[in-house]
């Protein structure tokens, strides 16, 4: 692991990324251009916030988030993978997978010519990833910020037999008031309801909020909007290589028993997640890869 002089030396960029010191060992890089302010934690390659300039912040971060090693923190956007939710068959396995709790290196960084700055990371394996996941798979998101913010999750097959994953970009999008706010784009599509037992159902209008939603929207690559009123905005989001989209709000009961959404936090946030999950599981060949991208842009 580099020291934070070592990260600003190598990948620091003058006028627009710095490296700094988060809580309990942990590090970030700090973007601050003319067109966005953003953090990503080096521990899960974990985008923290995105305020694009002059807007409020459109990726939430929870007021009641803390920063420990190997915990997620509460907001950004937590990486899901090598599985979505509980493990299949080991119940004492991280819940979505291990990638958003372990260290991850910075391979590069670069200021493109529209001024957004990219970050380029790779995760770091070790003895405890190999016993839960021993297939060699190398893991990559490279992430653009400036007025939109993509990201990009790159899977390899290096292993001699295919390779079955499940994944999500599990983003918390922050909003005026979440029982004001309309995500359209799943209209007329199945999902599993959490809240329910996984029971299967069908999407009728678009969502609207006033209770706990935990859904999977299966088989969709269709582009979503979060529609919200309160702060006269929409947050448009298109994604490629993804066929579920899990929608979340906790709302308070559940929000209060987590202890890391801030008192009131479940009104400022909702989770639209790109990934692939349930009956959406990627199957990667040997030699093959896989690629998740997401992008998210404001619209007034
Ligand atoms: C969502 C799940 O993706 O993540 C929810 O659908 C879950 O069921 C939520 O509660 C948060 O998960 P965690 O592990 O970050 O508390």
């Amino acid at each position: 692991m580099y020291s934070i002089a070592e990260l600003n030396k190598r990948f620091g960029i003058a006028d627009k990324l710095e490296f700094t010191p988060l809580a309990d060992g942990l590090q970030a890089a700090h973007i601050q251009s003319s067109l966005c302010e953003a953090r990503v934690s080096l521990q899960g390659a974990q985008v923290l916030d995105w305020t694009p300039a002059g807007e409020k912040p459109v990726v939430w971060l929870s007021p009641g988030a803390s920063f420990i090693k190997g915990k997620s923190v509460r907001g950004g956007v937590p990486v899901c993978w090598p599985w979505f939710g509980a493990h299949e068959a080991q119940a004492d396995y991280p819940a979505h997978g291990f990638a958003r709790t372990v260290a991850w290196e910075v391979l590069s960084s670069e200021a493109l010519a529209d001024e957004r700055v990219r970050l380029h990371f790779r995760l770091l394996v070790d003895d405890t990833i190999n016993s839960m996941w021993p297939d060699t798979t190398p893991l990559e998101l490279t992430i653009s910020m400036g007025k939109s913010l993509e990201l990009e999750l790159l899977t390899r097959n290096e292993a001699s037999q295919p390779i079955r994953l499940s994944e999500a970009l599990h983003t918390y999008f922050a909003v005026g008031d979440i029982r004001q706010v309309h995500v359209s784009g799943l209209e007329d599509g199945d999902y599993l309801d959490k809240t329910e037992g996984f029971a299967r159902k069908r999407q009728q209008g678009d969502i609207s909020f006033n209770s706990e939603v935990d859904r999977v929207y299966l088989a969709t690559e269709r582009q979503c909007v979060i529609d919200d009123p309160v702060w006269q905005r929409r947050i448009v989001i298109d994604k490629r290589g993804s066929r579920s989209t899990v929608v979340w709000n906790p709302w308070l009961e559940k929000a209060r028993a987590m202890g890391d959404m801030g008192e009131q936090g479940y009104l400022s946030m909702v989770c639209v997640e790109s990934g692939n999950a349930a009956s959406d599981v990627v199957t990667i060949a040997p030699g093959d890869e896989h690629r998740l991208w997401v992008q998210y842009k404001l619209e007034s």
